[in-house]
């Protein structure tokens, strides 16, 4: 099981050669895109886009007229981001423990940045975003799939594939309602994927 620190320094040591394979939003896949930006744009306040890596998903939000700022604990990261998308708005960070304000937050991004938190974890993490989020506001997950909760040897650091049912229902436990649900097989070298959209739930 690997700890934050070691996913820190594992993202920090390929850095550059993440951000050539993966840092633009040309390197997305458009479906993901459009995914994105249907839940987190277009509504008023600040999204958070958590675990940003090079800003490239926080860059395009921002295109869409999201106030977006982008976290990550990686610095080789953040430099780059504000270096190349000089408008935006970058922070490094931890997204465990977030410095804002209860239910001030109208969306969260967590694109592929829970894919290494250890499966006890998860609870606690999402209980946290659920802490900032405002009433009705949005969550957006990118996640690898299987067919079980298992680990995996990730290029960059140990990950963890989830049944997306599974997943949902951890959402609901931490008071999110899944509203949109986006999966992918297996494309060439691409793992299985998938994108939940959910709702903060009243209360
Ligand atoms: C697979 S990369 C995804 C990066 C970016 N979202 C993208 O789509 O290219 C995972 C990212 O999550 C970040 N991350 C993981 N855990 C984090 C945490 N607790 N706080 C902040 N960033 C974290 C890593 O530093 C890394 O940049």
């Amino acid at each position: 099981m690997v700890n934050l620190e070691q996913v820190r320094q594992a993202y920090g040591s390929v850095a550059e050669l993440y951000i050539e394979l993966f840092g633009t939003r040309q390197q997305v896949h458009p479906d993901d895109l459009a995914f994105i930006g249907r839940h987190l744009a277009g509504r008023p306040g600040t999204v958070l886009d958590l675990g940003c890596g090079p800003g490239h998903i926080t860059d395009y939000l921002r295109s869409l007229g999201a106030d977006a700022t982008g976290i990550d604990m990686v610095p080789e990261f953040i430099a780059h981001a504000r270096a190349a998308h000089p408008g935006g708005s970058y922070q490094l960070g931890s997204m465990e423990n977030l410095a804002v304000a209860d239910r001030s937050i109208a969306g969260i991004l967590a694109w592929g940045s829970l894919i290494h938190l250890p499966p006890d974890d998860l609870d606690g993490q999402l209980a946290e975003f659920r802490r900032v989020m405002a009433p009705a506001g949005r969550l957006v997950l990118g996640l690898f799939v299987g067919d079980e909760v298992e680990a995996f040897d990730h290029k960059v650091v140990t990950a963890y594939r989830w049944p997306v049912d599974e997943f949902s229902e951890r959402l609901a436990r931490a008071g999110f309602a899944e509203v949109e649900r986006l999966q992918r097989p297996s494309e060439g070298t691409q793992r299985p994927h998938a994108a939940i959209a959910a709702i903060a739930a009243d209360g």
